[in-house]
């Protein structure tokens, strides 16, 4: 395995990988890696001939500068279990490798055609701008015939399929299920942030969506989200930001389960300060 910093050099190793007849996967990372990223990283060594990681905290996607200056970061542990997973290449560059000082001041323009509008869009001003600037940069430099994304950050993925087909990048996008901690909490490099006693009560937000899934012939989606929303705000030190039941491709709010044929709630969670994802397909 090989790390490198510079984006000249990582296009000069693509260039002769691609010249070699080589297929590239490739899996963006923030680092900070789990199991999650390491599931990623193994199905992208098991079906392409090369596989690049990138671990770059990438600062135009954090609206809040308190959660960029808190994200926990840790090349060298990051390296070790990439090796362990079978990675080729990681691509781990500065920001300063990545970005002239305009890009960063300013929000990047896409029209994401309403993506951006809903949930984390809502939540997160710009978010999914600075998403769309990174991984639309990570694949020009990479030129990945597969990348590699997970289901956690559903909104992120509805996004980056629609950025690679208006950007016509020839880039097959993989969804990777969530994988969960033996208690059910979907895994993320912000649980390293949660107390111990913290992360026991945050298992409650899966084992509530899980329950809720046993009332779709019962209930309305209506109530379904206001029960889910009424029990995780029942516990204590979880707050709920949003729990929305929508279509799954357009991520626009259903009413009925018969409005759409993929429906998925995804729900953002106050767990003390720490701000946790989740969702669960209904349908
Ligand atoms: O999901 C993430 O870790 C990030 O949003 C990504 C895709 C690596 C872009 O910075």
């Amino acid at each position: 395995m090989k790390t490198i910093a510079s984006v000249a050099q990582m296009q000069h190793a693509v260039a002769d990988l691609h010249l070699a007849g080589k297929r590239i996967g490739f899996v963006p990372t923030m680092g900070a890696l789990h199991e999650g990223h390491l599931s990623l990283v193994k199905q992208c060594k098991a079906e392409n001939d090369c596989c690049v990681v990138s671990i770059f905290v990438n600062p135009t996607q954090f609206n809040d500068k308190r959660d960029l200056s808190n994200y926990p970061r840790n090349l060298s542990k990051d390296e070790a279990m990439l090796q362990s997973a079978g990675c080729d290449f990681v691509f781990a560059p500065t920001t300063d490798e990545i970005y002239a000082d305009v890009e960063i001041d300013k929000p990047f323009e896409f029209d994401f055609n309403g993506l951006d509008k809903v949930m984390e869009g809502k939540f997160r001003p710009n978010h999914f701008n600075g998403v769309v600037q990174i991984v639309s940069k990570l694949f020009s430099i990479v030129l990945p015939n597969k990348a590699y994304f997970g289901e956690k950050d559903f909104q992120q993925l509805a996004v980056i399929k629609y950025m690679t087909s208006t950007m016509r990048f020839d880039t097959e996008i993989v969804p990777c299920p969530i994988v969960r901690e033996p208690l059910g909490l979907a895994m993320s490099s912000r649980n390293e942030l949660l107390s111990t006693e913290e992360r026991k009560i945050a298992q409650n937000i899966s084992k509530v969506l899980f329950e809720s899934r046993n009332f779709v012939n019962q209930k309305s989606p209506a109530d379904i989200q206001r029960e889910v929303i009424e029990q995780i705000n029942g516990i204590a030190a979880l707050q709920v930001e949003y729990f929305e039941i929508v279509n799954g491709d357009s991520l626009q709010s259903i009413q009925n389960w018969t409005d759409a044929p993929y429906i998925v709630g995804c729900i953002t969670v106050f767990c003390g300060k720490v701000r946790l994802i989740d969702n669960i397909r209904y349908i």
